[in-house]
């Protein structure tokens, strides 16, 4: 059995799927499950950067160091690489499916689709927010994180 792999996608890829990657990256080692896990942006405004010092802040607040993380964005090739590619808004499904090679089986979704409760929703742009909004942005990806290990786990049994 191949190892699931999940990509995260945002805007910029400096707010909220770099903080997604971390809560992911924690909650699979913490049940112990080997996945491949990145996280990209949609526009090339931030390639090559660390995440916004707010995330990383929020991230440091959660025991988590995610200064060397780097902005990358989304290619063609990422949808041949992940099983599941995971946005967190509306603009970003457009995006990304308007990207999907033909013959991609990736699964694209909005992150919040996982959460019970919260199908359809986004999760809301903290750029231009406050620290709080960057404390909410967590609780949000980190929900959905711990949602994602019971269905890779579901998935493995299956
Ligand atoms: P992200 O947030 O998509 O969660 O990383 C943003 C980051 C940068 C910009 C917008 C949103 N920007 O316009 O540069």
């Amino acid at each position: 059995m191949t190892k699931p792999s999940i990509l995260f996608v945002c805007l910029g890829n400096i707010c909220r799927s770099p903080l997604a990657e971390a809560a992911l990256r924690r909650r699979a080692a913490e049940a112990d499950l080997d996945i491949e896990i990145d996280s990209v942006g949609t526009a090339d405004y931030h390639v090559g950067r660390a995440p916004d010092p707010r995330a990383i802040a929020e991230a440091k607040r959660q025991g988590i160091d995610i200064g060397g993380y780097r902005g990358r964005q989304l290619a063609r090739e990422d949808f041949a690489r992940f099983d599941h590619i995971l946005v967190m808004d509306e603009d970003n499904l457009a995006d990304v499916r308007a990207m999907a090679p033909a013959d991609s089986s990736a699964k694209i979704a909005l992150l919040l689709d996982v959460v019970p409760g919260t199908a359809g929703r986004s999760v809301a742009d903290p750029y231009h927010g406050s620290e709080a909004d960057f404390a909410g942005t967590w609780k949000e990806v980190d929900a959905a994180a711990e949602a994602l290990i019971a269905v890779l786990i579901s998935e493995r049994q299956g």
